[in-house]
């Protein structure tokens, strides 16, 4: 697997090196390694016995996720950094890695974390059917959960979300929008946009540093506005793009693997490419997410969580003495925090 890059920006994500840069406070008491060790195997345990017994996939998992959450929650990063290998390779996995999502999500058949594909599986896009066909019926079931979790929910509001921002944009500036969309993946809230079927948008960069991605959004967007640039926050950073000026930047799915430091430097020259009155809008995984456990664990995806006075911290870094607007704003199941930094006309 690809490590190591998300510390300089360049991404491909490693899950141990998430928990690292999220780490911050003094070391754990002994006496909780115990505890914790003690509480997963029990929850593990029961979980087996419940999969072998035929009890409904979607209990088990949603009693699972819940027990792993307040493990993450209660215990030090350190424990919870001893917890995750433990749990990933306890036998109750066999039966989790039925599910096509949680599967490839765990053995990142990209090379890294949170890949395109992997968004089309919470997506419910029809390119992942034939694998959602071909799993076993438990794994169709425990993927009819984890699709319907929390942060799965909140993903596609996010898309959602995006769309709309471009629409709204756009619609103020009939023919003239520029968007640039920052590690863009499939660009899958490309065809929600009303503005791109008509036509109205005048170009939509969707940036990312995924070949495979870039040319599926080449091929699929073949025609229309959009334009696939392969390019990494790395890249960006170092001013190896002319990607010229935006009406709308965005960045959705990439902070979640960025420490505070790239995070800023990003956010601060997504502002400098903004024209007058244009908008850069950030999302960011929240605490408040109550699937972290699963996804760190079965899923081994880590992600850095923010809270909302958090992305405040990165937007004002970033802007300090700048004339912009500055709202922070939770999704609606509270699992996805958004920033928007507007520049004044
Ligand atoms: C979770 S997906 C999100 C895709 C899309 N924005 C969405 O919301 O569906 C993360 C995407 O970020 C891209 N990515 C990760 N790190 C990156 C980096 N440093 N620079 C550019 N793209 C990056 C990956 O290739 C992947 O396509």
């Amino acid at each position: 697997m690809a490590q190591s890059l998300v510390l300089d920006g360049e991404s491909l994500v490693a899950p141990g090196e998430i928990r690292r840069v999220a780490r911050r406070v003094a070391a754990p008491d002994p006496g909780h390694l115990i505890v914790a060790r003690a509480e997963l195997a029990l929850s593990l345990d029961v979980s087996i016995r419940q999969f072998k017994s035929g009890v409904e996939p979607n209990a088990i998992i949603e009693r699972l996720a819940e027990a792993l959450h307040q493990i993450r929650r209660r215990f030090h990063p350190e424990v919870w950094d001893v917890i995750v290998p433990i749990a990933q390779s306890h036998p109750v996995a066999h039966y989790l890695h039925q599910d096509p999502l949680t599967r490839w999500s765990f053995e990142k058949p990209r090379g890294y974390s949170g890949d395109a594909r992997l968004l089309d599986f919470i997506y419910g896009r029809p390119e992942i059917e034939d694998a959602v066909l071909s799993s076993s019926n438990l794994g169709r079931s425990i993927y009819a959960y984890t699709r319907n979790a929390s942060s799965s929910v909140a993903v596609r509001e996010r898309r959602d979300i995006l769309a709309r921002r471009v629409d709204e944009i756009a619609s103020a500036r009939p023919g003239s929008a520029e968007v640039l969309a920052i590690a863009a993946g499939h660009l899958r809230e490309g065809p929600l946009s009303r503005a791109l079927s008509a036509g109205t948008i005048r170009r939509w960069v969707a940036l990312d540093q995924d070949p495979i991605s870039v040319g599926t959004v080449a091929r699929d967007f073949a025609g229309t506005s959009v334009e696939a640039v392969n390019g990494s926050v790395k890249s960006l950073l170092g001013g190896r793009h002319a990607l010229g000026m935006f009406d709308f930047v965005y960045a959705a799915g990439l902070y979640d693997y960025l420490p505070d430091a790239v995070a800023v430097r990003l956010a601060r020259k997504c502002v400098s490419m903004l024209k007058p009155g244009g908008t850069f809008l950030f999302a960011n995984f929240s605490p408040e997410t109550d699937v972290d456990g699963y996804m760190e664990t079965f899923m081994n995806w880590a992600l850095l969580l923010r809270s909302e006075r958090e992305m405040g911290l990165i937007a004002s870094e970033s802007v300090t003495g700048a004339d912009v607007k500055v709202s922070v704003w939770p999704g609606s199941n509270r699992s996805i925090v958004y920033c928007e930094i507007q520049k004044p006309e």
